[in-house]
């Protein structure tokens, strides 16, 4: 994807989030030499990977496929293991219309996916089987908003403005958004997006990057290579 492409996302991304009236946390908006200059300062946003997270999952389709994440907050791997502790993030999305995010699930990672308005939010569902794999067959159970809907294994789940669903671990899961752009929230424990994310096609998690203009903002895949 080009680094064009990225910034005009990312400006599109912010206007769409604010006029819901969510704001964003100040070092959204840092640029890059402000990022390197804060690396010690603000150890916390580079080693929880917090920000912008503009992904095509590698595949150069942004319209058809991909995501527009900005991480929150987010916990330590370690509290995890404790049991005690920061054991918690909060990420804000958008998924535009018609587009996929692909079939994956979590290892660690329990979910609550939430419609924070636009459209409809349609998310495909299968449970996994002993091996972790999508069971073709298993009924699907899962709770939204406290109370446990089931559907066929496949089945799609309509998300209205308000409405969140709790995904576990293991459980496989898609989405899109119908009609509309759709505001997503996910409230989840500690997000690990480099080791945590199985998808059910072979394709990459991050977006590769083609520099044909300076970055408005970094993406937390640039962390490394821009700021060390
Ligand atoms: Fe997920």
């Amino acid at each position: 994807m080009k680094r064009s492409t990225v910034n005009a996302i990312i400006r599109e991304g912010d206007a769409f989030i604010r006029s819901f009236g969510y704001v964003m946390p100040p070092f959204a908006y840092w640029t890059p030499e402000e990022m390197k200059a804060r690396r010690d300062a603000s150890a916390g946003v580079f080693d929880s990977r917090l920000g912008w997270d503009i992904t095509d999952y590698g595949q150069g389709k942004f319209d058809e496929l991909g995501l527009f994440l900005f991480t929150v907050r987010n916990g330590r791997f370690e509290d995890m293991k404790k049991g005690a502790g920061m054991l918690y993030a909060e990420k804000i999305m958008i998924t535009r219309k018609d587009q996929l995010s692909p079939m994956h699930r979590h290892v660690i990672k329990a979910e609550d996916i939430i419609n924070r308005g636009g459209g409809k939010l349609v998310l495909e569902l299968f449970m996994p089987d002993a091996e972790g794999g999508i069971d073709p067959k298993a009924e699907v159970s899962v709770p939204v908003d406290g109370t446990i809907r089931k559907l066929p294994a496949g089945g799609l789940l309509k998300l209205d403005p308000g409405e969140s669903v709790t995904l576990l671990p293991g459980v496989w899961h898609a989405f899109w958004a119908e009609g509309k752009d759709v505001l997503i929230g996910e409230v989840s424990t500690v997000n690990d997006d480099l080791t945590d994310n199985i998808f059910r096609e072979p394709i990459g998690r991050f977006s590769d990057i083609e520099e044909d203009e300076a970055p408005l903002h970094l993406l937390v895949s640039d962390y490394e290579r821009w700021v060390g």
